[in-house]
């Protein structure tokens, strides 16, 4: 057993959503290590990041919690401080993206948090604990994404526009910088004209409005996308499925416009198109190994940093009702050292 005993810990802030009279609310608390689960490993937590999971978790819009008391946030990374096993030592440097943050186990909106060894994932080579949070979730997903559809062999440089829906948000703005480093022709669905000019920076060469593919449309379409990264949902999800050419295919991985998929089975059955579901919550280990590792080799860290915001905890309730209203643009990191 590793352990550090030397390092006093006092009293800590930490966001806890609590029920409050039948409904999740969230708010500061004072923290001790001995509020903490009795988990393997304490790390004591430099970042983490906001979500759009978060920002309904935290608003109250959506029942993330399921059960309460429950330390919100569902990113982190620190450096262990304490451990009951041998894999972990103080020291290491670590990330947790998902696992049931903030659903099932308590998450990184604290200075310190007692996690499972199990969850735990090295830093990342080639990234400081604030980039990884700057990729944090959504980031690691918009790989997992662009990852789905390479494996699939729909996607190759020159094979013809790729869609992002939701451009403008965490995942979509990682998304583009990803798919533009691998040479794919980037076409981005937004609902803000005002962003386009930062989507161009970041690798978007040709726009659709948002509305365009919001409403109800015809089950087969004109064709144009080779692949498409849906953050969306809804009639926007049908919509990318029916634009798509023969035998491409569509990453899914958000609901922002709705959980719903009014969609028909034309576009699989007559073109060949795949609908690829991605989660990134209980996605095993190699696999986000695998998606850390393509945004370490294609991740241009200039463009990283332009989509990235900063903020401290104290920012979070403003923040969680931004996000949730679509009115955030690409990722904030929340500083909690
Ligand atoms: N499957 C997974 O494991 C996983 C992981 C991460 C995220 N997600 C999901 O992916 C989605 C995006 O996450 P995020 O962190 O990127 O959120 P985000 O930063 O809020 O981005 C979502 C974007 O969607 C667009 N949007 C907002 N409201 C909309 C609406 N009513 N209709 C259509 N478009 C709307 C906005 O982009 P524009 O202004 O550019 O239109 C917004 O910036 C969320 O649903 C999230 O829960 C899933």
């Amino acid at each position: 057993m590793n352990t550090d005993q030397s390092k006093e810990i006092a009293g800590f802030r930490g966001m806890v959503i609590r029920d409050v009279e039948g409904k999740p609310k969230a708010g500061f608390e004072q923290l001790t290590l001995s509020d903490l689960p009795d988990n393997d490993v304490l790390v004591e937590i430099s970042h983490s990041s906001l979500n759009y999971k978060d920002g309904l978790a935290i608003s109250g819009k959506g029942r993330i919690a399921r059960r309460l008391p429950m330390v919100a946030g569902i990113d982190l990374a620190g450096t262990v401080i304490r451990s009951k096993v041998d894999a972990w030592k103080p020291g290491d440097q670590v990330v947790v993206n998902g696992w049931g943050l903030s659903e099932t186990e308590w998450g990184g909106y604290t200075r310190y948090q007692s996690l499972k060894a199990k969850h735990l994932t090295r830093l990342p080579t080639g990234f400081s604990p604030a980039e990884a949070m700057a990729i944090g979730t959504a980031g690691y997903t918009a790989a997992l994404c662009v990852v789905a559809l390479e494996d699939w062999g729909v996607i190759a440089p020159g094979a013809g526009e790729v869609l992002v829906t939701g451009a403008a948000g965490g995942v979509g703005t990682v998304a583009i910088a990803l798919l533009a480093a691998r040479g794919y022709t980037v076409v981005a669905a937004t609902g803000r004209e005002s962003q386009h000019d930062f989507l161009r920076s970041l690798g978007a060469t040709d726009f659709v409005a948002r509305s365009a593919l919001a409403e109800p449309g015809k089950m087969l379409q004109a064709e144009r996308w080779a692949g498409a990264v849906d953050t969306v949902g809804s009639h926007t999800l049908a919509n990318a499925l029916a634009q798509t050419q023969y035998g491409g295919a569509v990453a899914a991985c958000g609901l922002a416009g709705g959980a719903d998929l009014p969609a028909s089975v034309m576009p699989h059955i007559l073109r060949s198109i795949a609908l690829i579901g991605v989660d990134s919550v209980m996605a095993p280990a190699a696999k986000r190994d695998r998606a850390w590792a393509f945004l370490d080799a294609h991740l241009d860290r200039a463009k990283l940093a332009a989509l990235t915001t900063t903020s401290s905890l104290d920012a979070l309730p403003a923040l969680a009702d931004a996000i949730v209203k679509g009115e955030t643009r690409g990722r904030h990191v929340i500083e909690i050292a």
